[in-house]
């Protein structure tokens, strides 16, 4: 979470596109790459975005225990949920792999103390309430440490960003859906990776 202030959320169709996108966003200032498990190539683009250089590559959306291991194997360094079970942050724990779950309400993040966990994805950013409610949130967990995502735009990342119990943001912005575009993906990376938290 301190290594970028914003993690670009990948969602990766094809495996040609692994290593251009993952070069353009490194070459851009930002090393850390959530890959979501939403495509049948995940696995793939996590394994081809592992060997560019300077890349700190994960996998997003992993929802249950196959999924983290699946995703281990392939060279997932760090894993991202939507939301916070128990069987996932036990088995994560016990992986020994940083661990970034989901919370949007005070019992998720007393749940996650109870098991160890300080670090959070504020998940959905926006529709959960947006920075008024994330303030809020955190404002008795005051160890806890957020990286709010869903709905952040790069007009919005630094408001967010200026928040105290911030740590970074996660956004999908940066690799719009469709055709791959180098340039544009470089552009936006140098932009986001100047925001400072
Ligand atoms: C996620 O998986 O974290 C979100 O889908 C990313 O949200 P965004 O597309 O609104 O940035």
């Amino acid at each position: 979470m301190t290594m970028a202030p914003v993690i670009p959320v990948l969602v990766v169709k094809d495996v040609a596109h692994a290593r251009p996108v993952a070069e353009a966003l490194v070459d851009g200032g930002l090393p850390v790459l959530e890959v979501t498990l939403r495509t049948d190539a995940a696995l793939d683009v996590i394994r081809e975005m592992s060997r560019v250089e300077g890349a700190f590559v994960g996998a997003g959306t992993v929802l249950n225990e196959t999924q983290l291991d699946e995703a281990i194997d392939a060279g997932a360094k760090f894993i991202v949920s939507p939301g916070l079970t128990t069987p996932l942050a036990e088995a994560a724990i016990a992986r020994g792999i940083p661990f970034l779950p989901g919370i949007a309400t005070a019992a998720d993040i007393m749940r996650g103390m109870d098991l160890g966990l300080d670090r959070f994805k504020f998940f959905p950013a926006e529709t959960s309430g947006g920075i008024k409610a994330l303030k809020a949130l955190a404002a008795p967990f005051y160890k806890a440490r957020f990286c709010p995502t869903g709905g952040i735009t790069v007009d919005t990342a630094s408001d967010w960003l200026a928040v105290d119990a911030v740590t970074c943001v996660g956004g999908s912005w940066l690799v719009p859906a469709g055709e791959i575009d180098p340039a544009g993906i470089h552009a936006r990376a140098r932009a986001a990776s100047a925001l400072r938290a």
